[in-house]
């Protein structure tokens, strides 16, 4: 069966592909249609891929240079349940395959994802396309939200577009986990948070189309006073996540959802505490950082 994509949903930012099994090596043409899907629409589904995670690896490698996740939850070295550093283990499950409890502080931190984020705006160099894939989910809840920040720029009247083009913020886990009330970070991991810098509005690199670069890791704007910065990002937030803008997804075991972090945000929705949700993401880097700075 050749590759087909079908638009879900009334905004046009979400593709459903079918056609592909991306277990297996892919010819050029189809990673060709891949990338130009994504610049097409910013999140691609694929149903039933029944990837290890050598072929989760193999796959997003295929599409380009990876990120390491080291670093972005709080689990130490010995501490991972996927040996690879290129999987971010967004499950609520230790290295024994345990979940969580709800006072543990690694679960504590994993919440931070149900704030709307564009993942690793908290790196120099963010990350392009995040590949989330489904392994176990619970019986309830746990659906993925996308909102698609080039519609919301585009939405935006010119006084607020010509206030936001020249801002620069400044991202840290940090500033997200405080939003949580979430302050128990030790002397040991301070280091790793510290803010970078990030255009408020970024080009994208292929499309050349403008959006808005929001996220929850953002905290500061600089040359603004906090409160002020603060509120500002918040009324953006909320004017960039209405109904009009979003996706959710519904997860089936199986399903791989493709994100490009250069034009949207997504954020986690909660479900049952003490059931199993086994996600597994692995990450392409992004090209450049978007604003000048000291490198990391
Ligand atoms: C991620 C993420 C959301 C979810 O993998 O980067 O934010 O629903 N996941 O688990
Ligand atoms: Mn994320």
């Amino acid at each position: 069966m050749p590759m087909s994509i079908r638009a879900l949903g009334p905004n046009g930012f979400v593709g459903e592909i079918s056609g592909l099994d991306l277990t297996k090596p892919l010819p050029s043409a189809d990673i060709a249609a891949i990338h130009k899907g994504m610049d097409d629409f910013g999140v691609l589904i694929f149903h039933g891929q029944n990837f290890t995670d050598e072929q989760q690896l193999a796959y997003t490698q295929s599409l380009g240079p990876l990120e390491v996740a080291i670093g972005f939850n709080l689990r130490k070295p010995g501490d991972q349940r996927l040996a690879s550093p290129h999987f971010a283990d967004v499950s609520n499950l230790d290295k024994d395959g345990k979940v969580y409890k709800r006072d543990d502080r690694r679960w504590q931190f994993a919440i931070g994802n149900r704030l709307w984020h564009s993942d690793s705006s908290f790196k120099v160099i963010p990350a392009k396309y995040s590949l989330l894939h489904a392994r176990a989910l619970p019986s309830k809840g746990g659906n993925t939200e996308f909102a698609d920040m080039r519609a919301a720029w585009d939405s935006f009247d010119q006084e607020t577009k010509d206030t936001c083009e020249p801002l620069v913020c400044e991202h840290s886990q940090m500033y997200s986990r405080q939003k949580l009330g979430f302050f128990d970070i030790t002397p040991e991991e301070m280091p790793r948070f510290k803010p970078v810098r990030q255009r408020l509005v970024r080009v994208h690199p292929s499309t050349g189309k403008k959006s808005i670069y929001l996220s929850s890791h953002a905290g500061r704007i600089l040359g603004w006073p906090d409160p002020e910065a603060r509120a500002f990002l918040l009324d953006l937030t909320e004017a960039a996540t209405q109904r009009e803008f979003t996706y959710s997804h519904k997860w089936a075991v199986g399903d791989l959802v493709m994100w490009d972090n250069q034009r949207t945000m997504h954020r986690a929705r909660p479900f049952p505490v003490n059931e199993p949700r086994d996600v597994r993401r692995t990450t392409l880097m992004g090209n450049a950082p978007t604003a000048e700075q000291e490198a990391a």
